[in-house]
């Protein structure tokens, strides 16, 4: 898959203007939510180069990580702790551009300096999982990653 990604230069908007349609065609017909967020993951880190990009999956009442690209991370989450907990908790995105002004942020890394996370919504209204992306620099994300991500967790619902 890596060899026939398209890394597209130019600003964020236009990778992921390039991306979405890699990520429809690839996630196209597949059933299995391991391989397709593996992928997924692997996509949008070879295309932004954060530090983390990754998924955790609603395990009872936990979330518990998943397929990932980047540094080792934590593996259980509460819900309502840290950025992905809250996120969850809110069944909301959290953009986070300074994670020292987040309360309870989890640091699985003391190199991540900004955050965003999307939660997977199944049809039933519950959340599935989480995209999540860490950055070493402050303020990466916005409404654009936002959006964007929004779209690939619509995408991605229906297999959990
Ligand atoms: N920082 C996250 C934890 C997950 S890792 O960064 C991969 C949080 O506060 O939820």
């Amino acid at each position: 898959m890596s060899e026939n990604l398209i890394i597209s230069s130019g600003d964020k908007a236009e990778r992921w203007a390039t991306l979405l349609p890699q990520v429809e065609a690839m996630l196209e017909g597949e059933t299995d939510a391991v391989a397709a967020m593996a992928n997924v993951a692997a996509m949008i880190h070879y295309t932004f180069d954060n530090l983390w990009t990754g998924f955790y999956r609603v395990v009872a009442d936990a979330l518990v990580l998943g397929p990932f690209q980047g540094p080792l991370a934590c593996v259980r989450i509460k819900r309502g702790r840290g950025v992905c907990g809250t996120a969850w908790a809110k069944a909301a995105t959290l953009i986070v551009p300074d994670v020292e002004q987040f309360p309870g942020h989890i640091a699985c890394s003391s190199l991540s300096r900004s955050e965003i996370v999307v939660p997977i919504i199944g049809r039933d209204g519950e959340v599935k999982g989480v995209i999540d992306i860490d950055s070493e620099q402050l303020g990466t994300f916005d409404a654009t990653d936002a959006a964007a991500l929004e779209r690939i967790a619509a995408l991605l619902a229906p297999i959990f």
